[in-house]
């Protein structure tokens, strides 16, 4: 859920990369801060960030930090989930605007009538959700754990798992375990389309499908390898693979190629005509608002205690049943 206090950053447009990462790191020192960085946003926050990394490894860095502020750059339920870790840290997003639409084609009121339906269902939803969903939620799990989570729940529980039909279609069918299975779905990794990839593939004989469980089943079964944004970074480095096609946001493609400056990276398709390539709500964080929210220190991300409360037992469970 978005919520209604955008940064603004006028008055930074003029300035250079060199001097904004210059202006940021004082501000890093001088407030005690530790800037967070997903995968899917732009080279140059990926560059200034001290961490980059995939749901679960900034939801861990947040849980961990001693610092005193908490900048994050990626979407909401991110930096959501890093106060409801942290209460008393000054948690701040370049532009709370950033939400994730799969997060909210998840209404709590239709998800509680949904869970209502089940009743003795074990929860476990994806952390791109809301706080109100996770207060709903047994457990919360990202796509680098949910498998590891899944393995514990004891074969007789039956299993509701939402917000991500693809996520969850693909656990189920890997784990060959029935969920009930929310019917949301992230649009990035949902419009890469099974002829649109064929194709590419078919003009890159060469190259290596590898793809993020988000996509459709269509999609994952012509994948060599599927997997988290991590795990299909930490597979491209350690394949003797020299092309790889790769189906998820493609703002991943700036660690990959980092990390294997030899080999090559093609984004995966989308249909032509199709704009949504990119997930748009990460592009909102800008090298300029990121400097403009820690100068001014806002937007900040607020959590009502009672709620930050109900939703953090189904974080901590995850963070527990999957240590690092
Ligand atoms: P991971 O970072 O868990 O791979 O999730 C991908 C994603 O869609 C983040 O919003
Ligand atoms: Fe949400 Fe998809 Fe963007 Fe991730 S990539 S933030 S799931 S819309």
């Amino acid at each position: 859920m978005t919520k209604d206090f955008a940064s603004t950053s006028a008055g930074t447009a003029s300035l250079s990369h060199e001097e904004l990462f210059r202006r940021i790191n004082a501000l890093k020192k001088e407030m005690n801060a530790l800037v967070l960085a997903h995968y899917y946003t732009v080279p140059e926050i990926q560059q200034v960030a001290d961490i980059v990394g995939d749901s679960l490894a900034l939801a861990r860095a947040a849980e961990k930090t001693d610092a005193d502020v908490i900048v994050f750059a990626g979407v909401y339920f991110m930096a959501e989930t890093a106060k409801i870790l942290n209460p008393g840290k000054l948690v701040l997003m370049p532009d709370a605007h950033a939400g994730c639409p799969l997060a909210d084609s998840c209404p709590s009121a239709e998800f509680r009538k949904f869970k209502a339906e089940h009743p003795g269902a074990i929860v476990i939803t994806y952390i791109n959700s809301t706080a109100e969903i996770k207060a709903l939620s047994d457990i919360t799990c990202t796509s680098s754990n949910a498998e590891e989570i899944i393995r514990q729940i004891p074969q007789t529980r039956q299993i509701i798992f939402g917000p991500d039909r693809n996520l969850g279609g693909y656990l189920s069918k890997k784990l060959g375990r029935e969920m009930i299975l929310w019917q949301g779905y992230c649009y990035v990794h949902d419009d890469f389309s099974e002829s649109c990839i064929l194709k590419a593939c078919r003009e890159h004989p060469d190259a290596e499908l590898i793809a993020h469980p988000e996509c459709r089943e269509e999609v994952l079964r012509h994948a060599s390898f599927i997997g988290s944004t991590k795990a299909l970074l930490h597979y491209t480095v350690a394949s003797s693979t020299k092309t790889f096609l790769v189906a998820t946001e493609p703002g991943i493609l700036y660690e990959m190629q980092r990390r294997s400056p030899l080999k090559t990276f093609l984004p995966a398709p989308k249909d032509p005509g199709n704009p949504r390539m990119l997930c748009t709500q990460m592009k909102q964080n800008t090298l300029e608002k990121l400097y403009h929210c820690m100068l001014t220190r806002k937007p900040e991300i607020v959590v009502d205690e009672t709620l930050r409360l109900a939703s953090l037992g189904s974080i901590m469970r995850m963070l527990e049943m999957s240590p690092a």
